[in-house]
């Protein structure tokens, strides 16, 4: 395949930014996306010019970090997949392909199509976790019973990567189901309850001095979630949030 490329260059968050267009020629259909950006650095780094900047880290869906926004669409046009998972067969020789960062207040642009996402880590730092006894004597999971349903749920909220997708497509750059898929993992198991008050109330707080916005119910975050991570636990979200503050 041959395409044209139009990708989003800029220097640092204080530039500006502009799309730049480039052609990337004989691209296997079986390559992933990311391995097409290589052949065009590589090509870039050839001819003594500047490489596209972009994240990545595994290569397999698990990390999170790779975070392109492609024509349009948080991940690309393919569904429940990342960026790095996604391949070239998904478009047609002669295609042109916009590719920009995740855009939102809360992740500034730190070169090119990488953006700083630490806003999710402090998040994460608010309430993201449990306190347990690791002295020696802690109590066997599965001592501990938990209704397969609930687990379930849980297991499904906790496959959240963090990418940022659901930020990047809300309109109103809402973190919501981030947000949420992190305070369900532990809700629903007894684990979590220790803190469970807290932890809603310190996260919502975090997540809302990071500057991102309101949910207004549209689902794309939903959509562009790479991982399901379902609208119900938003829902959750919000009951959590409601009884903690009672
Ligand atoms: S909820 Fe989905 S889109 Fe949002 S950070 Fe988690 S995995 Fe990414
Ligand atoms: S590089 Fe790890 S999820 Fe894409």
């Amino acid at each position: 395949m041959n395409l044209t490329l139009k990708i989003w260059r800029q220097k640092s968050a204080k530039d500006k930014g502009k799309l730049v267009e480039y052609k990337v020629t004989e691209i296997s259909e079986h390559m992933s996306f990311l391995e097409m950006l290589d052949v065009l650095n590589e090509q870039l780094v050839n001819k003594g010019e500047e490489p596209v900047a972009f994240d990545h880290d595994c290569r397999e869906g698990i990390c999170g970090m790779c975070s392109l926004y492609i024509n349009g669409e948080a991940h690309g046009p393919d569904r429940q997949i990342t960026t790095c998972q996604l391949h070239m067969r998904m478009f047609k020789d002669g295609d042109t392909i916009y590719i920009e960062p995740f855009r939102s207040k809360a992740f500034p642009v730190i070169k090119d199509l990488v953006v700083d996402r630490m806003a999710f880590e402090r998040i994460q730092q608010a309430g993201g976790f449990i306190s347990v006894n690791t002295s020696g004597n802690t109590q066997d999971a599965n001592a501990i019973p938990i209704s397969k349903h609930n687990a379930d749920m849980s297991m499904d909220a906790a496959a959240c990567i963090g990418c940022g997708a659901c930020v990047a497509s809300c309109k109103n750059s809402s973190a919501m189901l981030f947000v949420s898929a992190k305070v369900s993992q532990f809700a629903l198991l007894p684990q979590g309850q220790v803190e469970a008050a807290d932890r809603v109330l310190n996260m919502v707080k975090q997540m809302d001095d990071e500057g991102f916005g309101n949910c207004t119910n549209t689902g794309a975050c939903e959509v562009e979630c790479p991982k399901g991570i379902s609208l119900d636990n938003i829902a959750r979200m919000n009951r959590e949030y409601l009884k903690a503050s009672i």
